[in-house]
């Protein structure tokens, strides 16, 4: 039987990315530039610089995942576009792109909510249902619980009230002088680091909510490494005190994402948690999640790392909305901020 070709794109931060798949769903490309380079020397990301990249960079990554999935544009039968959430400069550009491409073949539109993508990643990988499952995004921008009834139905039980997770890595890693991307070079430093070390706070764990927050710990490795004058201006740490903050650090915000999910799962009575989002990529996260989840009697699904930070093949969540006809209107919007879409 013939099988629809999708064509999604990704732009909403400093990735450019697209995918091609089928109704399966089944990926046959998943194409990635990463804009790094472009944002180190800024220590974090520039939203103007990262929407001109993806300008000159968006209609090339189309080209080379057509070309690797061996798809010709006039094949596709739908695009899908990440329009929500993300820095709205970067998220025009994918979404125009999205739109001028789904008039000039005469298809579908779809308008995929990102954070809901980095859930749909693990049903991806998985390759069967995962549906319903306490899902858990965890990325530079969003930390957020779920109660996934179906790949097209989240509520929302708990999210950050200040800094999300990517983002207390991000800024403890410049605090440690350890560097941009941040969550990767802290993983790294943690490695050879005593996690014992240090007791950071692990904030609203003794909250009755699934809500986070980690600015306290960051403020608190802030604090340790510099003392409460920062005007002293200390230099970052280094060697073995080094490697023991950025472990302790590690372990509080661990401790927290696992705990919190660990409840997740009793509150809801399911037997499943999907992880998704940049965070995921770490190693001691995961290997904490596969052991809270056992001793629950549960299920993790976590995507392999390429899965987890950003990409356009986890907009596969548009083959749900297809089946639906859920599609989307020609002055389908870029939203910045991020809105349940129920
Ligand atoms: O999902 P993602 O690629 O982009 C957003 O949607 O935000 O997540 C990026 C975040 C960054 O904050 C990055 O530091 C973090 O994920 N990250 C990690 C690791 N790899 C990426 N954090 C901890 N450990 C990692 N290995
Ligand atoms: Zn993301």
């Amino acid at each position: 039987m013939h099988s629809t070709y999708f064509l999604a794109i990704e732009t909403s931060c400093d990735e450019t990315a697209a995918a091609v798949f089928t109704e399966e769903p089944a990926i046959l490309a998943n194409l990635i530039a990463s804009q790094t380079d472009l944002h180190a020397r800024f220590g974090g990301v520039v939203p103007e610089v990262a929407a001109r990249a993806h300008l000159q960079r968006l209609l090339p990554v189309i080209d080379e995942a057509l070309t690797q999935a061996g798809i010709r544009l006039d094949q596709i039968g739908c695009i899908a576009v990440h329009n929500t959430p993300g820095l709205v400069g970067a998220l025009l550009v994918g979404v125009s792109a999205a739109k001028m491409l789904a008039v000039a073949l005469n298809v579908p539109l779809i308008a995929v909510n990102h954070i809901e993508s980095h859930i749909y990643a693990c049903r991806l990988a998985a390759g069967r249902d995962i549906f319903p499952c306490v899902g858990l995004v965890v990325s530079g921008g969003h930390t957020c619980l779920f109660h996934c009834r179906s790949a097209l139905s989240f509520e929302l039980l708990g999210a950050t009230l200040d800094d999300a997770a990517g983002e207390a890595f991000d800024k403890v890693a410049s605090i440690l002088g350890l560097g941009f991307p941040g969550g990767p070079a802290v993983e790294r430093e943690a490695a050879s680091g005593n996690p014992a070390a240090f007791q950071f706070p692990r904030s609203l764990l003794n909250d009755d909510r699934l809500d986070f927050s980690f600015s306290g710990v960051k403020t608190a490795v802030l604090y340790t490494v510099h003392g409460q004058d920062l005007a002293k201006g200390h230099p970052p740490p280094a060697g073995q005190r080094r490697a023991d903050l950025a472990a302790s650090f590690q372990q509080a915000v661990i401790d927290v994402l696992a705990e919190k999910s660990r409840r997740a799962l009793r509150r809801t009575g399911l037997r499943r948690l999907a992880v998704g989002g940049g965070v995921a990529a770490n190693r001691d996260l995961r290997a904490a999640l596969e052991q809270m989840v056992n001793e629950e009697g549960a299920e993790l699904f976590i995507p392999p790392m390429k899965l987890c930070t950003d990409n356009a093949a986890m907009a596969a969540l548009a083959v749900e909305k297809w089946r639906q006809q859920q599609f989307a209107p020609l002055d389908l919007d870029a939203i910045p901020a991020y809105t349940p879409t129920r």
